[in-house]
């Protein structure tokens, strides 16, 4: 057993390291400079197109006074927007430049909450301390999904919610390695578990089709509760910077999902 154990264990390091440096460079291309403007974002949107949250009601109607684990915040705006709704957010990543934007943005903005460096698959924060774990495109496909939802259902409560967007398994099959998106399936569906795009200038994504992250969420005591399709809203427009589905692509099939679990009581 002992072999098998440690190739994963070095993968795993080696998949972390290559998005930590992957999420350094896009802080300073893009990520930095859009910080501030998104945490002063008034309405909570899901995604690259902004979906209003009014419109799936995936969180809870209720945000004051919840304790709030965003797992793989980035520079953090998630958890800015709940925070101005009375939660108690603390966000976690493990890239220190992401983590820098969101401390500027807290003495800009004077929105504080506690900020931790850490992977979402290694949280070194209690069990049983939160309401609501949160992920927009953080752990939900850079982190390893078997060891992030073990670790989301250790630090929920019981009954707690988890909420969390990626990219759909269909949006993934109609892409090509070098990131164009066809209107027909570029790849197959068995063995899409893990993607190491490194040679591409790219990071290691996790993107487990439907059954397998059911499973996965079933075995570490969550129900599916919803899995919302995201249509992008009439005015939407292109992303300026996440442009690798155009818009056009993602009016006729979803691109983006939002899964709402519940931790067992
Ligand atoms: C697109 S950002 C998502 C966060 C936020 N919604 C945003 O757009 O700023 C992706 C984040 O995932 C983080 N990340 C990479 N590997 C991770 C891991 N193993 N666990 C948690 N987060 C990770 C990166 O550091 C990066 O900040």
């Amino acid at each position: 057993m002992s072999a098998p154990v440690y190739r994963w264990r070095v993968t795993l390091e080696e998949a972390l390291a290559a998005n930590r440096e992957l999420w350094t460079r896009k802080n300073a291309e893009y990520t930095d400079s859009r910080a501030h403007d998104a945490w002063l974002e008034g309405d909570v949107t899901w995604g690259q197109w902004h979906v209003p949250e009014t419109q799936v009601r995936v969180l809870p109607a209720q945000l004051d006074g919840l304790d709030v684990v965003e797992l793989g915040c980035g520079t953090a705006y998630v958890s800015a927007w709940l925070a101005r709704r009375g939660a108690r957010p603390v966000g976690v990543d493990p890239t220190p430049a992401q983590l820098e934007t969101a401390r500027r943005c807290q003495r800009e903005l004077s929105i504080e909450f506690p900020l931790v460096e850490a992977p979402a698959e290694e949280v070194p924060l209690p069990a049983a301390s939160f309401d609501l774990a949160v992920s927009e495109y953080g752990a939900s496909i850079w982190a390893e999904p078997r060891l992030w939802l073990a670790e989301a259902a250790r630090l929920l409560r019981p009954g707690g919610r988890l909420v969390f967007l990626r990219n759909t398994t269909l949006s993934i099959l109609c892409s090509t390695d070098d990131g164009r998106m066809l209107e027909c399936l570029a790849r197959p569906q068995f063995g899409s578990y893990r993607y190491d795009w490194r040679a591409y200038g790219d990071g290691v994504e996790f993107h487990p089709p439907h059954g397998e992250l059911i499973r996965m969420l079933r075995a570490n005591g969550f129900q599916v509760l919803d899995l919302v399709e995201l249509e992008p809203p009439a005015d939407a427009v292109e992303h300026p910077y996440y442009n690798d589905i155009p818009l056009r692509w993602a009016r006729r099939w979803p691109a983006e999902e939002i899964w709402v679990a519940q931790k067992d009581s």
